[in-house]
């Protein structure tokens, strides 16, 4: 199939990601407000059917890479099959985005319904760091997931890590080890002015990837360009001589902002198709899902919306009242 999603600004739109839900088992501190997500009632949430007739509406467009994100989307009972949905429309490229928590008692569920890419987050090696970035979560809990997900077999798995000055820019070389010892990539992540992660607080332990890059050279030796794979985000990606298993990443959307080869949007779990993750615009499905509307009156709104408004690049508001409503939580990253 052809893509037919495209924008005025000459980008093709291949790739969808869901989320599945706005609750979370963790609060990382850059993503969740403290108390958690609000209320939201289950009428105004995406059922399995609905889903799988938008999952089948995006195929026809020509996307081709979906990912499930949340919130956490292991939460979701039916994300099995949901993936089975992606599968069966011919999707080829699936991916989950995850803490990693519940990948023990998943890992094997998703790799049989066709997961072949899996990034799980993971800041701090260190037990307490861990426990006040997510606001309580266990480290060995979401370590035990990472075994769990290598030993399933799923393809690729990398690891994302949320750069903190203070958490944790004085351990970078540590998560990096870790996974070359496991064989699998890691990405470093500028944090994003999004809800709580715009406050004072935590832009002052905001570290530009250009310095993660500094300190884990300083200690692990020189990094070189690693060959880009098309299609494989937005991260510059690099390898140490003689590790060629693991390529080390660095996505920065504050420092050199990549949107020029933006090739997404995203689905909340309200059934509202944003644009950018920094902007508001987008367009509301819900309503025409629960209408009159057939499949090709949607997928027509669909096209003509992204070709309107999709915006040529994010712009992160310092403004409280503003950022405070774009939680990444509902956005899925
Ligand atoms: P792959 O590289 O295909 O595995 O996916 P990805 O890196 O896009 O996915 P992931 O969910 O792991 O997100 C990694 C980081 O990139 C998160 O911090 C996301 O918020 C960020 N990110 C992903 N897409 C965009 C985007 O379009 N704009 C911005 N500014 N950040 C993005
Ligand atoms: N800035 C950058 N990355 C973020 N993530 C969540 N919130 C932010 C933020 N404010 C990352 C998570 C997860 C990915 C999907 O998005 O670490 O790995
Ligand atoms: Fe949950 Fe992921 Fe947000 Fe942390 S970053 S609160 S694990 S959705």
């Amino acid at each position: 199939r052809e893509s037919a999603l495209a924008d005025r600004f000459g980008r093709r739109i291949t790739y969808l990601r869901i989320s599945v839900t706005e609750h979370c088992n963790f609060r990382c501190a850059y993503c969740s407000p403290a108390e958690g997500t609000p209320f939201f009632a289950r009428k105004d949430h995406l059922q399995v059917e609905e889903y799988d007739r938008l999952i089948a509406i995006f195929a026809g467009l020509g996307v081709r890479h979906m990912r499930f994100t949340g919130g956490e989307p292991l939460i979701h009972p039916h994300l099995h099959s949901l993936i089975a949905a992606a599968q069966r429309q011919g999707i080829g490229k699936i991916s989950v985005s995850t803490n990693g928590l519940l990948l023990p008692r998943k890992a094997e569920l998703l790799r049989q319904s066709g997961v072949n890419n899996l990034n799980i987050s993971l800041d701090s090696l260190e037990p307490e760091v861990f426990a006040r970035v997510t606001r309580g979560g266990k480290l060995q809990e979401v370590l035990q997931g990472i075994t769990a997900a290598v030993a399933a077999g799923i393809p690729r798995i990398k690891l994302n890590v949320v750069l903190m000055r203070r958490e944790n820019g004085h351990a970078l070389a540590d998560l990096v080890r870790y996974a070359l010892e496991h064989h699998i990539d890691i990405r470093f992540i500028e944090t994003m002015p999004l809800g709580e992660a715009g406050s004072a607080a935590q832009q002052s332990e905001f570290l530009s990837a250009s310095e993660a890059r500094e300190r884990i050279e300083a200690e692990l030796g020189t990094l070189y360009p690693a060959f880009r794979p098309t299609d494989n985000g937005p991260a510059q990606l690099y390898q140490f001589a003689g590790q060629p298993r693991s390529h080390i990443g660095f996505i920065t959307p504050i420092s050199d902002n990549f949107c020029a080869s933006c090739n997404r949007v995203r689905l909340t779990a309200s059934g509202r198709l944003v644009f950018c993750l920094g902007q508001e615009n987008g367009v509301d499905l819900l309503p025409m899902l629960r209408s009159t509307y057939r499949d090709a009156d949607i997928a027509e709104q669909i096209r003509a919306r992204i070709w309107q408004d999709k915006p040529e690049r994010h712009e992160f508001v310092t403004d409280p009242e503003r950022s405070s409503r774009i939680f990444m939580m509902r956005l899925g990253g």
